[in-house]
């Protein structure tokens, strides 16, 4: 039976070909192995969605601001982008008149099709009162839409939400929200804030009865303080073109906070962030945690992209190390969070993207890498982040497969944006970690787009899941290699 067609090219050669590049890693599944976890996969991501029932993560609830927000960004594309604009904007304007002014240029146009307070409080005078009505009421509503996605801006005022999931039997990893430091003042202040961090859980989250292992054994439960670190923004300079000294920097500024993480006991995990910055990123993680210093650290944590074409060679490159170190790292993959920024700076530059151009063709690599983690589990912890549920039951029912048991691994997701999705799976006694972001306004502006665009893109998982409200079925299925 022939293949679909995609600009000309069978599917089934695209998949084959692909498959060549990652022989012996679960890759030379026969179909009929594949068929088998695609049946188990269906009937597992049916229960989820069953015990998922009519729950709905708050961002698209639509009794709130945020929801109606993110509801008109997705019927209406001309107000979703200047919507993100003026979200972007915002934590630098500091005048009603300055908002009330970006408000008409924004979403001006936009009002047209609106109705209600968001039209009453458009296109007026930015002297007037009624500015200072709409600038308040726009500053209330970004701000509340960035508290879903953001636990608090210190670590202190953090501390009761990141209890209040423990409750909820899900255990979490914490975020400081910082993009790009522009001074070694800047990158100093960053690292601070990573070491306050740990000094606060260090001492107060032990203290939590909540704190005792949800499950007994598992490694992502040896301590339940866990950082993730954005490695580029603690130094200033970091740049290919500055390549030593931005591994060595970063490596020197990872030591003094792995230091403090090895003292507490605390896990940690490097984040990845845009393809710029990851060699730099994965050289300085490699430095560090292959250091005599570290070599006994527990599950030192890297963070892979499927999004990327040289995923798969990114994940040999750390297995590689991994068997080098003597000591089992953790990987974190996820899908990646940068696709619109890569995308859109490859294309200014007329550069081949390094990025799958199709959201399908990255979920059909995240599943292949998926098993290429459990294929290599002596050497690495695979932490599968994402929120589809299709994409977690497939790692859940391959992991079953090849009897490798819940205590080996663990799912991770992100603060906010899919709760009823961790709850059912935790529910199912799958170990489940929120990573959660803390920090003020203007450095969480990029993040809080980032998880705007993720929830209301025409290929989000979530939006089909809970706006849209496609077929069980169909969001199950499994996705391919388009491009
Ligand atoms: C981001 O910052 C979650 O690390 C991811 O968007």
């Amino acid at each position: 039976m022939p293949g679909f067609v995609v600009g000309g090219v069978l599917l089934r050669e695209i998949e084959s070909a692909r498959k060549q590049q990652y022989q012996g890693t679960g890759e030379n599944m026969t179909e009929a192995m594949m068929t088998d976890i695609n049946r188990q996969v269906t009937a597992f991501g049916r229960l989820i969605f069953q015990a998922i029932g009519k729950n709905q993560p708050s961002a698209f609830n639509k009794n709130f601001w945020s929801g109606k927000i993110m509801n008109w960004s997705m019927t209406q594309p001309d107000f979703k982008l200047n919507m993100f604009r003026l979200v972007d904007v915002l934590p630098s304007l500091r005048s009603s008149e300055s908002i009330a002014a970006h408000v008409n240029e924004y979403l001006g146009t936009a009002a047209k099709n609106m109705n209600g307070l968001m039209e009453w409080g458009l296109n007026v005078d930015p002297s007037s009162l009624r500015a200072k009505v709409t600038s308040l009421i726009v500053k209330k509503s970004v701000r509340q839409m960035a508290s879903q996605f953001i636990a608090g801006e210190t670590p202190s005022e953090a501390l009761k939400e990141l209890r209040r999931l423990r409750k909820e039997n899900l255990c979490f990893t914490v975020d400081l929200l910082g993009e790009y430091s522009v001074s070694e003042k800047e990158a100093q202040v960053y690292q601070d804030r990573y070491m306050e961090a740990l000094n606060v859980f260090g001492r107060e989250v032990p203290k939590w009865p909540e704190s005792n292992p949800l499950i007994p054994g598992h490694p992502g439960e040896l301590n339940p303080v866990c950082i993730s670190v954005k490695l580029s923004a603690l130094y200033s300079q970091c740049d290919v073109l500055n390549y030593n000294a931005s591994v060595n920097t970063l490596a020197e500024r990872l030591t003094t906070i792995a230091r403090r993480a090895k003292e507490l006991n605390a896990l940690l995990y490097v984040d990845a962030e845009d393809v710029g910055n990851n060699e730099l990123i994965y050289e300085a993680f490699k430095q560090v945690f292959g250091s005599d210093e570290f070599k006994d650290f527990p599950y030192p944590g890297a963070v892979v992209q499927a999004y990327a074409r040289r995923s798969g060679e990114v994940i040999d490159d750390l297995l590689d190390f991994a068997r080098k170190r003597g000591g089992p790292i953790a990987i974190r993959l996820v899908k990646g969070a940068y696709w619109d920024s890569e995308t859109v700076i490859a294309d200014q530059n007329e550069w081949p993207s390094p990025l799958f151009g199709q959201k399908q063709s990255s979920d059909a690599q995240f599943e292949l890498l998926t098993r290429k983690l459990f294929d290599n589990h002596d050497v690495c912890f695979p932490a599968i982040g994402s929120h589809n549920i299709r994409s977690l039951a497939h790692a859940c029912c391959y992991a079953e497969s090849k009897g490798i048991s819940k205590k080996q691994f663990e799912l991770q997701m992100l603060y906010g944006m899919a709760e009823p999705i961790a709850l059912a799976f935790a529910e199912k006694g799958f170990l489940v970690r929120m990573y959660v972001p803390l920090g003020e306004m203007i450095p969480g502006m990029g993040y809080l787009v980032r998880r705007l665009l993720e929830n209301t893109s025409n290929e989000s998982f979530l939006r089909h899941t809970f706006h849209d409200e496609n077929e069980v079925d169909t969001l199950l299925q499994e996705p391919r290699f388009l491009d």
